[in-house]
Parts: structure tokens; C-alpha cells; sequence
């Protein structure tokens, strides 16, 4: 029997389409969560939904669903797959573009072929993945997975002071459906890998057996403006420096360690933020990540014990806000399994890994099986305009989750 497989220009079309969505005026990406631009995204989404004959839900935090119910379906629940739509700043328009245009483009194609599925397939795109705008990141489907209540959720600020609840009723998707209303059967994510493991090691397929916890703060250092050119180094209390000390303690402290543990500063401001005055408050984010919670809580502790002896000996106050903390997540085994399979049947090399990034299968394996299927990134890079996957990877990685979907969609209901 000839195995069907996606529409590789459509999906390609799409990509390419989608990511001239939202450039600004330098050509960067930027489509960030309930912003203007990413309204323009989910336009675009939502007109692919309806073409493709899907029936179109939006939920109270925004979440998109396109839903593929034939009327003979034996089983309620259905398999969901998905990822997102929103951008960091200056974003290739590969992560999560590419897993939603995946998610739809096989409905399309099992739709075409005529398969009767025993429940019904639906592609998500969850609101807020990247967590730019608004903390946490991968709101929309935290949210949906019950792990933030929606009225918090909808309160958030963003960091330009805007509330994401207003946003969404102003960019028009702010649905009626209740978070939650469709309980997964199953849940699969579609990703580029955006790490360089997988082209390091010429394999095209990775299965995505558990992913590392993340634990996101924002740390705030006042101290006292003063003359730069008049204070002496020993009188100052410089918040500015006292932040570079943590850089400099997150990065040393990872780099000597024999442990996967990454940090990251990403955010830094000073204020008054002037060429010749003391900086008086230094506010930066803290983006900590390891495989393994208890190594992770120990990054933490490490973090506060440092803090606490830095506002000794510089001088300086200290707080810390939690942003975000998730604990590592282990995805489902059965369908990791099936990744494994499905890329051997295709005769494609594959390989089961860690993922570095925060992805919405993280939260919905609070609900549902879950796993991913990630391809490879070229050098590495994502966050970046230079993010790259090649098309064959791109496709191969769509006829994956083609073979995954068919199988779970219609494989018999457990008692
Ligand atoms: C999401 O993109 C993350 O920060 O891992
Ligand atoms: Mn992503
Ligand atoms: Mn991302």
C-alpha cells in the first residue's frame, strides 16, 4: 500500500507565510502575545482553520482550537496536537509556527485521505508560549491544563503594562469556551529541536523522552545614585555592579559545574540608566534551567545564599519575585515509542532526548499522554532571526506526526 503523506508545499507555503506576518520596521520578527501583530497571526491561522473545513473554538485565555469531529466518532476525547503562534523578539519563524502548521496540515491530509477516526482530531495554538510579554510563559496552556486559574492568568501584566485579559478582548480572542472544555485523549507537539544536538549527530528525528524544569525570577538591586565622577569606589553603593557580580556568579558557577545546569540574564535595566550617575536600582530576570529538580533547587539555593552575602558586602538591597518554576516533565513512553517506530517504518534515523525549551506538552502532560517529536536546527539557534531547519527535515518531520496521528486516532479506546 503507497504510504500518503503531507502536502510539503502547502505546509512550507504556510510557514513561509505565517513568518512574514509580524515583521517590524527593521524586518524583524515580533509577535508577541494578544499584541497587534500576533491578532494578524491568528487571523491567518484562523482563515487556514476554516479552509480547511475544521469548526473553530477560542478559549477564555485565547487558546485556538481547530476541531476535525466526523459524526461517527466512538470516543469523545480527542488527540490534540498543536504548539504556538506568538514570537519572542526578533524570532525565526520556525518554533512553534511549525508544529501548528503541522498539526493542521496532517487533519488536511488524514481528512483527504478518507480516514475514519475513532475520536476527534483538533490542532491548538496556545496562547502566550514564549512568556515574553507575560509571565509565565506557556500560559495558554498551563491555563488550559488547570495549573493557573484563568482570572490570575488574564490579570497579568505585561512588561509594557498592558493586562493580557484587556489585550485579548481588544485583539478580539477572548473566547467563550471554558479552559479545559476538551479533555485530550492523547497530546502530540511537533518542534524544532532549537538546540544542536540533532544536527551534530546527522540524525533527523529526535523523540522527546522528558524535558528540563525552568525556574524564572526577577531580582531587583537598589542601592544609591550618586556622582560618577566624585564618589569614591568605596563609598558607592552601586546596584549596577552588584548585578554584574550575579552575571558573572550564574555564569561561573554553570561553567565550573560538571551538571547540564544552564543559566541565563536576558533582561537589565538601570535607573536612572545615565552615562555619568550611580546606578541607584538594577533590575534583571534570572532564567534557570536543569534536567533534574533536585540539582535545580540546589541552583536556587545557590543563587539566594549569593544574593544574601552580595547585599552584605555591597551594600545593596535585594528582592526577588518568582516569575515562573516548572519541575522537568517525563513525557509518555508509549507514545515516545511510537515516535521511535514511526521514524524507523519511514527509515529515518532517530534518537530520544531532553528537551532545553519550555513547550505547552510540558502542561498538557498534567492531562493527557504526552510527547514530542522534535527536527533538527541548524548551529543550534533559536531566539534568532537566524533560525533554520531545512524543508526535508521540516517535512519528514510533518510525515512523523502524520504516522503518529493516524495511529493514535484511531487506535481502540481503553476500556
Ligand atoms: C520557550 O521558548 C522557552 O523559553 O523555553
Ligand atoms: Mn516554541
Ligand atoms: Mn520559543
Amino acid at each position: 500500500m503507497s504510504r500518503r503523506s503531507i502536502d510539503a508545499a502547502r505546509l512550507l507555503g504556510r510557514i513561509s507565510a505565517l513568518g512574514d506576518i509580524g515583521r517590524d520596521g527593521d524586518g524583524r520578527l515580533v509577535r508577541l502575545a494578544a499584541s497587534d501583530t500576533e491578532k494578524l497571526g491568528r487571523d491567518q491561522f484562523v482563515a487556514w482553520i476554516r479552509d480547511a473545513g475544521l469548526e473553530l473554538a477560542v478559549d477564555r485565555i485565547g487558546n485556538i482550537f481547530g476541531i476535525w469531529k466526523p459524526d461517527d466518532v466512538t470516543d469523545g476525547a480527542p488527540l490534540l496536537l498543536g504548539s504556538h503562534i506568538d514570537t519572542v523578539i526578533g524570532a525565526g519563524i520556525y518554533d512553534g509556527c511549525y508544529g501548528t502548521l503541522s498539526g493542521l496540515e496532517v487533519i488536511e491530509t488524514l481528512k483527504t485521505e478518507g480516514l475514519a477516526p475513532s475520536r476527534p482530531v483538533v490542532v491548538a495554538a496556545f496562547t502566550n508560549e514564549e512568556g515574553v510579554r507575560y509571565a509565565p510563559d506557556m500560559m495558554g496552556s498551563l491555563v488550559y491544563a488547570g495549573g493557573l486559574d484563568i482570572d490570575t492568568a488574564l490579570a497579568a501584566v505585561g512588561t509594557d503594562g498592558t493586562i493580557l485579559g484587556r489585550e485579548l478582548e481588544r485583539i478580539g480572542y477572548a473566547g467563550d469556551y471554558p479552559p479545559g472544555f476538551l479533555k485530550p485523549y492523547a497530546y502530540v507537539e511537533l518542534h524544532i529541536e532549537q538546540g544542536p544536538i540533532l544536527e551534530r549527530e546527522g540524525i533527523p528525528v529526535g523523540a522527546v523522552e522528558d524535558l528540563q524544569g525552568i525556574s524564572w525570577q526577577r531580582v531587583t538591586i537598589t542601592g544609591d545614585a550618586n556622582h560618577a565622577g566624585t564618589t569614591p569606589i568605596s563609598m558607592r553603593r552601586d546596584a549596577g555592579h552588584a548585578a554584574a557580580r550575579v552575571v558573572t556568579f550564574l555564569r561561573d558557577r554553570a561553567k565550573s559545574s560538571n551538571t547540564p545546569t544552564v543559566a541565563t540574564v536576558g533582561c537589565m535595566s538601570f535607573e536612572p540608566n545615565a552615562i555619568n550617575v550611580i546606578p541607584s536600582r538594577a533590575t534583571f530576570t534570572v532564567d534557570l534551567r536543569d534536567p533534574d529538580e533536585e540539582r535545580l533547587r540546589e541552583e536556587e539555593a545557590a543563587l539566594a545564599d549569593f544574593l544574601e552575602s552580595l547585599s552584605a558586602e555591597e551594600h545593596v538591597g535585594v528582592s526577588v519575585e518568582r516569575l515562573a518554576r516548572f519541575e522537568p516533565v517525563k513525557f509518555d513512553e508509549g507514545i515516545v515509542t511510537l515516535i521511535e517506530r514511526a521514524a524507523r517504518d519511514r527509515g529515518l534515523a532517530c534518537r530520544r532526548m531532553t528537551s532545553g525549551a519550555g513547550h505547552d506538552a510540558q502542561m498538557i502532560a498534567r492531562i493527557a499522554p504526552a510527547a514530542m517529536i522534535f527536527v533538527p536546527s541548524i548551529g543550534g539557534i533559536s531566539h534568532n532571526t537566524k533560525e533554520y531547519t531545512a524543508d526535508e527535515d521540516l517535512v519528514a518531520g510533518a510525515n512523523i506526526l502524520l504516522d503518529v496521528v493516524r495511529e493514535l486516532a484511531t487506535e481502540g479506546t481503553p476500556a
